[in-house]
């Protein structure tokens, strides 16, 4: 019988920051894509709301139902192995009160077997993350280019350029660390900003669009493997090109079989 793999709890993921290599953080939505970014080696997975746009065809994360982030994260959860498990909080999902906010929570990590949650905001968030903290669920800040803040920032644009922006991010950033995350995603803000905030928190920052200097990246799968059609924001390095292949091995597919090449006798019952 072979040893469980050891996994990375919350403390241990918190306890990085300063210590050893960047943290390495990879989206995961099904069992296949789970296994594989275990087997890559990545720190965490997290079940992320742009399961929406990446997996079910959506405009933004806006559409995405609880149910919908459970349904995938089950699946993560039954792959997981040595990393930390972390899944997102949907729109609306924490944002009419605490406890609406905690019993949705709840939901998550009883359903799924998560670690952790992950929810947007800095300052207007504080009460959800207290509740959650309070029933003892460890939760994954996320400030800056915030994607549940679409309509508002109009776009998903760098957010944080000018001073004021600027201060706002910092601002939220202090808000959820003083109200208890034990790590933080900085997405889409000035390099200069994101190296600052890393500076100033005892938490590890996870970065997407923010520069080198944070203490970790976190990727969308289907990014990082060239999964998709759709044109990438510049922040994503694409180590393969899977659809591409995907596409090619499936006319290949398509054109063994109209010349009657597949099955071939090796592939047929006698
Ligand atoms: O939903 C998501 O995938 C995310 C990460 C990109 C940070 O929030």
């Amino acid at each position: 019988m072979t040893a469980p793999a050891k996994r990375m709890t919350v403390p241990e993921f918190r306890a990085r920051k300063g210590n050893g290599p960047p943290l390495v953080v990879l989206t995961a939505y099904d069992l296949p894509s789970a296994q594989a970014a275990e087997e890559g080696g990545v720190d965490a997975l997290l079940v992320g709301d742009s399961v929406g746009n990446v997996l079910l065809g959506h405009t933004s994360t806006l559409t995405v139902t609880l149910d919908d982030v459970i349904h995938h994260a089950r699946a993560v959860g039954l792959a997981r192995k040595s990393a930390l498990f972390v899944v997102d909080m949907p729109w609306m999902t924490y944002h009419l009160g605490p406890q609406d906010a905690l019993r949705n929570a709840a939901r998550v990590v009883r359903e799924t077997g998560a670690d952790a949650v992950k929810l947007e905001g800095g300052v207007k968030r504080v009460g959800a993350i207290r509740a959650l903290l309070d029933a003892e669920i460890p939760v994954m800040g996320h400030v800056g280019l915030t994607p549940q803040s679409v309509l508002r920032m109009g776009g998903y644009r760098v957010q944080g350029r000018d001073a004021q922006a600027a201060q706002a991010i910092r601002d939220d950033a202090r808000a959820i660390v003083e109200a208890g995350v034990f790590a933080m995603v900085l997405e889409g803000v000035p390099a200069d900003l994101a190296a600052e905030i890393t500076r100033e928190v005892d938490l590890p920052t996870i970065g997407i669009g923010a520069g080198s200097a944070c203490d970790g990246q976190v990727l969308v799968f289907h990014d990082l493997l060239g999964m998709t059609t759709a044109p990438t924001p510049r922040f994503v390095r694409r180590y393969a090109e899977v659809y591409a292949s995907q596409v090619e091995a499936i006319r290949r597919f398509c054109s063994d079989v109209r010349e009657r090449t597949f099955p071939s006798d090796r592939e047929t019952y006698r």
